[in-house]
Formats: C-alpha cells, sequence, structure tokens
C-alpha cells in the first residue's frame, strides 16, 4: 500500500472549493428519482442522464472534485462512444465507485439493517482500479426510532465499515466510510448527536483494530439535525454548531477530509449548513460535500428525459454546485439563490 498517494487523493477531493457528487443511485433507487419525473428508467436514459451531469463543464471542472459511480456506470460509455469514466477523467474529477451491495435485514434486531457485499470484494476492487476507480465507498444505514439503534446495529456496521476499508486500501483505493444515521424519525437534533456520536466513536475503534491507516480514508457523514418528523426543527445555527462540536470530538485530525451526504435536506438547506460551519473557525479536516439528492433534485427536474432539456439540466447542475463549492469555503449567501432564480 502506498500512504502518500492515498493521502493525496483523500486529501484532492476535499479541496477547498471542491466536493463529491454522489451519483452512485442502486438500479432501485434511480427509479425512483426517474418516476418522480415521468422518464423511464433504461439503461439508455441512465446513461444519457449521468452523460448530461458529466458533461457539464462549468460544474465539473471548477467544483467537483470526485465522482461516484455505480457498478453500471463505471462500464457505460457516452453516446459518441467514449467511456463515462474518461469524461470524468477529462473534466480534473477523481472517479469513484460504490461497493457496497445495500443493506439486509439484521438477525435477532428487528427493523435494524447490515449492508452487505465483502464477498470477493477484494476481486471486484482490483477490477475497479484498473478500470480508473481511485476511491470507493460503502454506506451503512443506523436507523433512530423506540429503542434502536442497538449496540449490535451499530457494533456490527462498524466492523464491517472497517473491513470494507482495510480491503480498499490494500487495493490502492481511497475507503469513503459512510455511517450514515438517518434523518427520517421525529426524534430531536440532541438525540441524534449521541446516536451520531456512539456511532462515529464505534467506527473509529473499528477502523484502528483494523490497522486501517486514518491519513488515507475520508469520512461521509450525516450532520447533527432533527429528524424530519420533529416537531422543533433546529436552525442552521444550532446544525452548524453542533455537528462541528461532535466531528471534533469524533473525529481524530489524522482524517484529511470529511464530505457529508444530504440526506433528504433540502438543496439549500444543505448548502445552507455548510456554509454555516466553515464560518465557525478553522477546522481540524477539509470539510465538504458527497452530494447525492441535494445536487441532483434540480437537474433532475429541468432534464425531465428531454434531450432538448440538456443544457438547462446542465445549468441547473452547475448552479448548484457553484454553491456548494462556495459554500465549502464559507463564501456562500442566500442571496446568491434568489439572483440565480
Ligand atoms: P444523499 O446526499 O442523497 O444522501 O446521497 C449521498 C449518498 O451517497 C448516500 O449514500
Amino acid at each position: 500500500m502506498n500512504l502518500t498517494e492515498l493521502n493525496r487523493i483523500a486529501t484532492a477531493v476535499v479541496t477547498p472549493g471542491k466536493g463529491i457528487l454522489a451519483a452512485d443511485e442502486s438500479s432501485g433507487t434511480i427509479k425512483k428519482r426517474f418516476d418522480a419525473i415521468g422518464v423511464e428508467s433504461t439503461e439508455g436514459n441512465r446513461r444519457d442522464y449521468r452523460e448530461m451531469l458529466f458533461r457539464s463543464k462549468e460544474a465539473m471542472s471548477q467544483y467537483i472534485s470526485g465522482v461516484i459511480l455505480y457498478d453500471e456506470t463505471i462500464w457505460q460509455d457516452a453516446k459518441d462512444g467514449t467511456p463515462l469514466i474518461k469524461l470524468i477523467e477529462q473534466s480534473g474529477a477523481v472517479p469513484g465507485i460504490k461497493v457496497d451491495e445495500g443493506t439486509q435485514a439484521l438477525p435477532m434486531c428487528p427493523g435494524e439493517l447490515v449492508t452487505v457485499g465483502l464477498d470477493k470484494l477484494a476481486e471486484r476492487l482490483k477490477k475497479y482500479y484498473e478500470r480508473g476507480a481511485r476511491f470507493a465507498k460503502w454506506r451503512a444505514v443506523i436507523d433512530i426510532g423506540s429503542g434502536i439503534p442497538s449496540m449490535t446495529a451499530i457494533s456490527v456496521n462498524a466492523h464491517v465499515l472497517a473491513r470494507y476499508a482495510a480491503l480498499c486500501q490494500a487495493a490502492q483505493i481511497v475507503p469513503i466510510v459512510e455511517p450514515e444515521v438517518l434523518m427520517d424519525g421525529d426524534h430531536d437534533i440532541d438525540r441524534c448527536y449521541d446516536v451520531t456520536s456512539r456511532v462515529l466513536n464505534k467506527t473509529f475503534q473499528e477502523l484502528r483494530v483494523q490497522r486501517v491507516a486514518l491519513e488515507g480514508m475520508v469520512l461521509k457523514p450525516n450532520m447533527a439535525i432533527s429528524g424530519k418528523k420533529c416537531a422543533k426543527q433546529a436552525p442552521v445555527e444550532e446544525v452548524a454548531e453542533k455537528t462541528v462540536r461532535l466531528l471534533k470530538a469524533c473525529v481524530p485530525a489524522a482524517v484529511p477530509g470529511i464530505a457529508f451526504l444530504s440526506g433528504g435536506q433540502s438543496d439549500e438547506e444543505a448548502t445552507a449548513h455548510l456554509n454555516a460551519m466553515h464560518k465557525l473557525g478553522p477546522l481540524p479536516w477539509g470539510l465538504t460535500f458527497s452530494y447525492g439528492r441535494a445536487l441532483q433534485a434540480a437537474p433532475q427536474k429541468a432534464w425531465s428525459g428531454k434531450a432538448e432539456n440538456v443544457a438547462a439540466g446542465q445549468s441547473a447542475f452547475s448552479h448548484r454546485a457553484r454553491m456548494n463549492g462556495l459554500a465549502s469555503k464559507g463564501e456562500w449567501q442566500s442571496s446568491l439563490e434568489k439572483k440565480a432564480a
């Protein structure tokens, strides 16, 4: 393992002013997104949609540091025969790949999940590296509810995340470690803080046990945020202050970067929260975005599956990418959104 090179890639994807486009929706998830805009989820439509994003010159060259791909996409060619992964490389962004294979029910733990996909992972990583992937992603899911999460679910998922991360580093691929605490419940921000703190502490304990080099990884966490169904929604400043406090307490400074998931926040909330965190002063790690929905909802709507809307889709994507790029330096203002609208 060449740790200097892993560290170089991990640092590159959290460069201030840039962040990651999570375009790694599984076939089931992208179908849900396409259903919402009335587009049939065929292989061709998925290709056309992602080609539109990767050919967005302004976004890709100025605000996007890396792209997370789904297995289908990493092997797909653009309409003119260029591999999609080449479009990403040509823009200057680093290609990455989602390598988990989704979740299954965790035995003896009703309502809880474990992420699967470790079988043959070493072989798959080798193929992805040869194709050009330089980082990977694995998402663990922790739900908050009555009596959950159990310590069992937290431990099992942390163990599996560390197994994945160690295999990645052995294959010269930077692991993006994503323990997602869901924001779907009616819990308040303090409960999210407590659960996320337990999850992060256990995850870093397992990473150490399994000898993962913290200098060669990126963390992809949720923010400390109120559950969507909570009557009391914490304001932007509180989310920023509690998230930074939580991360400082749990994430060693040896980790080069942290890139948030958006998790169901609105586009503008996800941007405002990241921006507010950068207003709190210097941080020990790079801190940026790795958004799926909060970067793609607007371009999906603008495109709606029509070739004549490609320019509109690209301009919607470039706008969101630019807003988040500014937020990653604490330079975003809500008036910039209004001007664009
Ligand atoms: P969201 O930003 O839509 O949560 O997606 C990010 C991601 O990669 C989740 O695994």
